[in-house]
């Protein structure tokens, strides 16, 4: 099957990889489709840089929109056309950092990053909230894990998304678990309990009712 993925900086160049590793095709394309361009061809055939974002969905089942919080607003606008009928993949934390590399929430603490993303998506588009949970160093290291599968967490109120990001997990080289409706997506946010964990399937169930 075929993924877009929008943003393919240190998160999202780490995803592409994964996934064509698990054999899906993917659409590329980042701010000046530069890095798109260079990741498309370190991956070689399965992937392609999309001659934009709104190109990149273009036959895709999915996308995975590895963006920061702060641009995810209007990447969703401007896609909104293609987007209805698909998956969106978002894995952003809401945060952003000053000149000094200073990070902040950009929500008022407590308030679901799932859910403000959620009312940005245009009608019959499904959310998952997932490969967020881990920095992009330990999702690269973890893939693939054997014997015992590593496990990445994701939210959805919706069952379809579900199954959907759950293949998706599994092609990228794990055990998909989830956490909750959309409304606990900061459970799996930068200090979230779930966030940063690498664990199997066993420790990853005991820990969902653990909140
Ligand atoms: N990095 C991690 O370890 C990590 C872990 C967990 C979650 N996350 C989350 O993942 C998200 C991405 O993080 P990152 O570290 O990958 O950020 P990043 O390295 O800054 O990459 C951001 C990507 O977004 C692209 N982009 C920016 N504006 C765009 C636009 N209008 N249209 C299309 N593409 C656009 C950039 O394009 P160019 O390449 O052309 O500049 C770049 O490829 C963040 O929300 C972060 O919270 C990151």
């Amino acid at each position: 099957m075929t993924t877009a993925i929008i943003g393919t900086g240190g998160l999202g160049s780490v995803i592409a990889r994964q996934l064509a590793s698990g054999g899906e095709t993917l659409r590329l394309s980042s701010a000046d489709n530069e890095s798109a361009r260079r990741l498309a061809a370190e991956i070689g055939g399965a992937a392609v840089a999309a001659a934009g974002n709104c190109d990149a969905l273009d036959g895709a089942d999915a996308v995975v929109l590895a963006l920061r919080f702060t641009v995810l607003k209007t990447v969703l606008a401007e896609i909104a056309g293609p987007l209805a009928g698909k998956l969106a993949v978002v894995p952003s934390n809401p945060l952003t950092s000053d000149a000094q590399g200073n990070v902040s929430r950009v929500l008022p603490e407590g308030q679901s990053s799932g859910k403000v993303i959620a009312g940005w998506l245009p009608t019959g588009a499904r959310l998952a909230m997932a490969f967020g949970t881990l920095s992009a160093g330990l999702l690269q290291s973890a893939g693939n894990r054997s014997p015992e599968p590593a496990v990445l967490f994701y939210v959805s109120d919706d069952d379809r998304a579900g199954q959907e990001v759950e293949r998706l997990i599994r092609t990228a080289g794990f055990e998909p678990v989830k956490a909750g409706g959309i409304e606990q997506s900061g459970r799996l946010e930068v200090g979230g309990d779930l966030h940063d964990l690498v664990v199997g399937p066993a420790k990853a169930r005991s820990l969902i009712g653990g909140a």
